[in-house]
C-alpha cells in the first residue's frame, strides 16, 4: 500500500507544534499500525531527519503505552483493540491517515504523539490500592464467598489498562471511565471495603485536580475503551461516592 501520513510534530511542550505530512510505499496490510510507524521511523533516519516520538511497549495489548488518535479516533477504527493490535488491513491503499497525540489538558505534550499521563498515576495513588495484608497467614481467597457476578464485574473493571483513550474520546476529557473502573474493581470485593469511603473520595478529588472534565453521559468512552469498560462504572463510583459523602468517616 501507497499511503500519506499526517502527522502531529512538536519538539517539546513549549512549541506550538503542527502537522506534517509524509508519503511512505511498500505498507504490507499485515503490519500492525506501530510496525507502519517503524518503517517510517526508519525511512526518516535514513533520510537525516528526526523520527516521530511515539509511545510503546508490550505491542500486545496489555501495557496501555500506545496512545495515538488516528482519523481522529482514539485507538483508530478498529473496536476492543489498541493502536499496538491495529492492523493496516483495516486502510485501503492510497489513503490518507491523520495521526495525533490524545488531547486533553490532564495529558500534556511532551513531544510530538507521547503525552504525559502521570496524572493517572497520581489518581491511583490517591486510593487504588488495597492495605489489606496480601502476603504471610493471610486468608485462603477461596475462603472468602464472593458472588460469581461481583467477581466478573470486578475482574471486568480490573481489565482497564489505563491507556487514557476515554480522556481523549470525551469531549469533556473526562477521566471517570479510568477512574470508575480503578474504584469498582476493589469496590465490588471484601478486601476493598475496609478504605472504600477514602478510597472513592481521594480519587476523585485527585482526578478534579489533575483537571479532568466531569462526566455528561455521552458514552464516546465506552465506544472507544480498547477494552470495553461498561459505563456502569461510573454509575457505581457516583453510587460509592454518595454513600461516601453522606456516610463519612
Ligand atoms: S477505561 Fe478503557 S479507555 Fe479508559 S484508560 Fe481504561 S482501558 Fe483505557
Ligand atoms: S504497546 Fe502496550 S498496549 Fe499497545
Amino acid at each position: 500500500m501507497k499511503l500519506t501520513l499526517k502527522i502531529w510534530r512538536q519538539k517539546d511542550r513549549n512549541d506550538k507544534g503542527g502537522i506534517e505530512t509524509y508519503p511512505i510505499d511498500n505498507v504490507s496490510e499485515h503490519m500492525s499500525f506501530l510496525e507502519m510507524m517503524d518503517v517510517l521511523n526508519e525511512q526518516l533516519v535514513s533520510e537525516g531527519k528526526e523520527p516521530v516520538a511515539f509511545d510503546h511497549d508490550c505491542r500486545e495489548g496489555i501495557c496501555g503505552m500506545c496512545s495515538m488518535q488516528i482519523n481522529g479516533e482514539a485507538h483508530g477504527p478498529d473496536r476492543g483493540v489498541t493502536t499496538c493490535q491495529l492492523h493496516m488491513r483495516k486502510f485501503k491503499d492510497g489513503d490518507t491517515i491523520y495521526i495525533e497525540p490524545f488531547r486533553a489538558k490532564g495529558f500534556p505534550i511532551i513531544k510530538d504523539l507521547v503525552v504525559d499521563r502521570s496524572a493517572f498515576d497520581r489518581i491511583q495513588h490517591a486510593g487504588g490500592f488495597v492495605s489489606v495484608n496480601t502476603s504471610g497467614n493471610t486468608q485462603d481467597a477461596n475462603a472468602i464467598p464472593i458472588p460469581k457476578t461481583d467477581a466478573d464485574n470486578a475482574f471486568d473493571a480490573a481489565t482497564c489498562i489505563g491507556c487514557g483513550a476515554c480522556v481523549a474520546s470525551c469531549k469533556n476529557a473526562s477521566a471517570m471511565l479510568f477512574v470508575s473502573a480503578k474504584v469498582s474493581q476493589f469496590a465490588l470485593l471484601p478486601q476493598g471495603k475496609v478504605e472504600a469511603k477514602r478510597r472513592v473520595l481521594n480519587m476523585v478529588e485527585q482526578m478534579d485536580k489533575e483537571g479532568f472534565g466531569n462526566c455528561t453521559n455521552t458514552g464516546a468512552c465506552e465506544v472507544e475503551c480498547p477494552k470495553g469498560i461498561s459505563l456502569e462504572n461510573i454509575a457505581r463510583m457516583n453510587r460509592e461516592y454518595l454513600k461516601a459523602s453522606i456516610f463519612s468517616e
